[in-house]
């Protein structure tokens, strides 16, 4: 059998082994998917373990904190890997090569255009977070071609470092204190609704036609969301289905089959009630 497997640290509570079972299952595809904690200092021993020792291993997912070494790992990356600088998705393909490709910018795109019917297209962009989470999803979100992407930091200059990657592009970068005017679409990539916390933020940057998208999840609305909604934005969003999307894509890679997501997600906010 074909084997798959997320790799993190930590990775206990990672939802992808269910995911990409029910995908499985429903594409009536033949596979395995399980998840692996892996040592912070042991990432090219698991791969090499996975890829080499281990019969069928084909292809893994990567989270934190390994996308930047499976960048660095991978011996092909896809042109949208190669920008983010990060890899969320490898297989070894028929020539027996190391590819990489990061499929989280997309998923998050996918869900706020296609299951939300959010349009990014000359709207005003404002990202919280210049870490890893936000790194990989810049350069899809600028595809939709918004009028303006802001990038909003604690350190300003981790945001400016990350502004600096797309020249000739509507990207600026700014510290909390100094964020202005409304903003059409608020994502937050920022880890701190992990610890409940909240970053400082204007009242004025949320109207009636805001929509907030959070890239974390749980079962209680998140500290952000429950934030903009309090401010009157029209919509707010968690990350669940950017979960789901990065991981059919995922899914399309290995297989060669995309599997239908929004059964998946319902399946998943069932469980989560
Ligand atoms: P990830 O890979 O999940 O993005 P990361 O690279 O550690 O993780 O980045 C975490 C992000 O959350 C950073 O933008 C961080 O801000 P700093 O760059 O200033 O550290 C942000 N962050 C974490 N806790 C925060 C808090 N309490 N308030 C505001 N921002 C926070």
């Amino acid at each position: 059998v074909d084997l798959y497997a997320v790799m993190g640290n930590p990775v206990a509570h990672s939802k992808s082994p269910y995911i990409h079972a029910l995908f499985a299952s429903q594409t009536e595809q033949r596979l395995h998917y399980n998840a692996r904690l892996v040592p912070v200092d042991g990432f090219a021993e698991a791969l090499n373990h996975f890829f080499k020792e281990e019969r069928g291993g084909h292809g893994l997912s990567i989270t934190v904190p390994f996308k930047e070494q499976a960048w660095e790992h991978a011996q092909h990356r896809t042109p949208r890997a190669e920008k983010a600088g990060a890899v969320n998705t490898l297989w070894i393909s028929n020539d027996g090569m190391l590819y990489g490709d990061n499929t989280d910018g997309f998923g998050l795109v996918r869900d706020l255009t296609v299951n939300h019917q959010v349009d990014l297209e000359n709207t005003r962009i404002l990202i919280l977070g210049a870490g890893g989470a936000v790194r990989g999803v810049l350069d899809p979100i600028l595809e939709q071609k918004p009028a303006e992407l802001v990038i909003a930091n604690r350190t300003v200059s981790k945001a400016e470092a990350l502004a600096e990657r797309f020249p000739g592009q509507p990207v600026s970068a700014v510290g909390f204190a100094d964020l202005s005017g409304r903003f059409d679409l608020i994502i937050n990539g920022t880890s701190a609704s992990l610890k409940g916390d909240l970053p400082p933020l204007p009242a004025e940057i949320v109207d009636q036609q805001t929509v907030c998208y959070d890239m974390m999840y749980g079962k209680e609305i998140t500290v952000f969301n429950q934030w903009g909604l309090a401010q009157g934005a029209r919509k707010a969003i968690d990350g669940l289905g950017m979960l789901v999307e990065q991981a059919a894509e995922q899914f399309q890679i290995w297989r060669g089959v995309r599997p239908d997501t929004l059964t998946v997600l319902q399946r998943l906010r069932e469980d989560m009630a």
